[in-house]
């Protein structure tokens, strides 16, 4: 029995958002049904399982395909489970975790390393509030406000420039504390504006 339009409920110890639906004894969620919309679009089309995965990624809250969306897609394309997992682990546009509205990518190589990336790290931990983690030497953290994500690397081919930090894409070189602050500052503003 399908109930459509119910707001918001809990099943168990879960709570899902307004829009979801039960199909059975399944939760439909709107992302979902979203999903469901992308598979019909692209059923028997050339690339169809990239394609379908890609724009559900985009569909998501936070940029990102979560255990459930993947077992969806599974479910409604009838491509195992296994080989949509060797597919989204391949492709590093695919994120398996939520992504931050903005991404900071630390260089922890050598050349940066020498001239303080570890200090700008924990720069960042104290300023966005995630130390705790990013001390506990996760390579992925992303703020409890879902601003930012923190990721490092092991060489962006710059060295020359260390130490080098990447926000949202754009490489910003010999950066130290008072930089990094201001650029973080810069951010956050235009996202305020936008
Ligand atoms: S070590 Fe950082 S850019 Fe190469």
């Amino acid at each position: 029995m399908k109930v459509a339009n119910v707001h918001a409920f809990r099943t168990g110890s879960r709570k899902f958002k307004l829009g979801a639906v039960m199909e059975g004894t399944q939760v439909i969620t709107r992302e979902m049904q979203q999903i469901d919309t992308i598979v019909a679009k692209n059923k028997g089309r050339h690339g169809e399982l990239l394609t379908i995965l890609e724009e559900a990624q985009l569909v998501s809250e936070h940029n990102y395909l979560s255990e459930e969306a993947l077992n969806h897609i599974a479910l409604r394309t009838g491509v195992p489970l296994s080989r949509i997992y060797n597919v989204v682990t391949f492709f590093s546009f695919f994120n398996l975790k939520p992504q931050g509205q903005h991404t900071l990518t630390v260089c922890r190589g050598t050349a940066c390393h020498t001239k303080g990336s570890k200090t700008l790290l924990d720069d960042i931990g104290l300023m966005l509030g995630c130390s705790k983690a990013l001390e506990e030497g996760d390579s992925f953290v992303t703020t409890p406000d879902n601003k930012f994500t923190i990721t490092t690397v092991a060489c962006f081919g710059q060295c020359a420039l260390a130490p080098v930090v990447a926000i949202d894409g754009v490489i910003h070189s010999n950066v130290t504390t008072a930089k990094l602050q201001k650029l973080l500052g810069k951010v956050v503003k235009e996202k305020k504006k936008s």
